[in-house]
């Protein structure tokens, strides 16, 4: 991912994590951005200020009133001096301080003077971390935009084992870049559907599936941030619509169809990544049907009839489009996602496991192969649908260097 130089404020916390803050500093370092720290009292327990502060080549701020500091680099032009903020590690500590708007030293003020995108890797013991008083902050947060890296499973600097660790270093790194966004898909217009469809049976019944649309969503909001033109198809969904995206809501698989071909000409790559019902009722009842002519009739049989591929479709004329389809396998994952590649004549499918609980439908991780029509399979495993989204358009960006145009 190329990016401009940009300036990215540390936030460390008090958590025996802090001694990993160097290597996210080198990390951010090598993209040519500044980085600066600043550090609450506790935090300054685990890793040197004199560390960070050789390493960034700054002051490391701590306090907030401190004549010496304060003044000549105050804590609102630290806010408004960064593009990004990273807290890491995060203590529960903090999580409640950031979620309550409260401002009682130099790095809850930053954080709540600043308009900057904040990241943060949360680090602590397992109960702390799913303590429902924790989880509510979590919960507020992320409603305001806030975002998360981690944290991680595994054994944990208190003795107990389990959800706690904070993300790895260049995990947080990688993320960082994300939200700085990069200019690798300008002048792209990637057109994405996402969500599954609803067929409607009367007024007020349909037939649908369990797709939440977090996949092509987190695949549009990635696209965006890389600099493309993004255009989402929604099915059904109830996911905001992710910044500088343009969407357009649809509900059944042939008003997808129409509003997919409608942008095709326009469209450099596209993703289907919706999960489209291939049948739907032969005839939609204008009224609601009443329960007494079921009972009357002793049930009624729902005909259906097969709806357009419209991958296919796409496909069938794809020019020099780059096109990228999905499959939903319960069983045989790969093989029969190599079998639908070469039947769609997609440029790349990401295969998922819809099988797993962790993976595929309505939840925030998914597992999945990328699969090439000449058979090259690579596996993703278990990750955040966004980090997934992420692979996903470093393979695209890989084969649209190699596509001729
Ligand atoms: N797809 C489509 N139009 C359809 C059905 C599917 O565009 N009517 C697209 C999906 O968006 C996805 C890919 O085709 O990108 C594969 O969808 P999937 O449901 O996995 O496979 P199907 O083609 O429906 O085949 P099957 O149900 O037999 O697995």
């Amino acid at each position: 991912m190329t990016t401009e130089p940009r300036r990215i404020l540390l936030a460390v916390t008090g958590g025996i994590a802090a001694y990993k803050v160097p290597e996210i500093v080198r990390d951010l370092q090598r993209d040519g951005h500044e980085v600066r720290c600043a550090m609450t009292r506790s935090a300054a327990r685990f890793v040197a200020p004199l560390s960070l502060q050789v390493l960034t080549g700054a002051t490391v701020r701590q306090d907030l009133f401190d004549p010496s500091e304060e003044g000549e680099i105050d804590h609102i032009r630290l806010a408004d001096w960064a593009d990004l903020i990273i807290v890491a590690p995060a203590t529960a500590h903090i999580l409640g301080r950031m979620s309550h708007g409260l401002a009682d030293d130099l790095v809850s003020s930053v954080l709540l003077a600043t308009r900057a995108p904040i990241l943060v890797a949360p680090a602590m013991n397992v109960n702390m971390w799913h303590h429902p008083a924790t989880q509510a902050n979590l919960d507020v947060l992320r409603e305001r935009g806030i975002h998360f890296v981690g944290p991680g499973v595994g054994e944990l600097a208190c003795g107990w084992e389990g959800e706690g660790r904070m993300a790895d270093p260049e995990e947080i790194a990688a993320q960082a870049r994300r939200l700085l966004g990069s200019d690798s898909l300008a002048g792209e217009t990637v057109l994405i559907t996402a969500g599954g469809t609803a067929e409607p049976i009367d007024a007020v019944r349909s037939i649908t599936n369990r797709s939440s649309g977090k996949m092509g969503f987190a695949l549009a909001e990635e696209a965006a941030h890389r600099g493309a033109r993004v255009c989402l198809v929604a099915g059904v969904t109830a996911l905001p619509t992710p910044a500088g995206v343009e969407r357009v809501d649809v509900e059944t698989a042939m008003e997808m169809r129409e509003v997919v071909l409608a942008q095709l000409d326009s469209a450099s790559i596209v993703i289907k990544a919706a999960a489209v019902a291939d049948f739907r009722p032969e005839v939609r009842e204008e009224q609601k049907i009443k329960k007494a002519s079921l009972e009357s009739q002793d049930g009624i049989t729902l005909r259906l009839v097969t709806n357009p591929d419209i991958l296919a479709e796409v496909c069938a004329q794809k020019g020099d489009r780059l096109v990228v389809g999905f499959a939903a396998e319960s069983e045989d994952v790969v093989q029969s996602a190599l079998r639908k590649i070469k039947q769609k004549g997609c440029d790349l499918l990401v295969a998922n496991d819809i099988s797993r609980a962790d993976a595929g439908f309505n939840v925030d991780t998914n597992s999945v192969y990328l699969i090439t029509p000449d058979g090259e399979i690579e596996e993703i495993p278990l990750s955040s649908k966004r980090e997934v989204a992420a692979q996903v358009l470093d393979r695209v960006e890989k084969l649209r260097n190699e596509k001729p145009r």
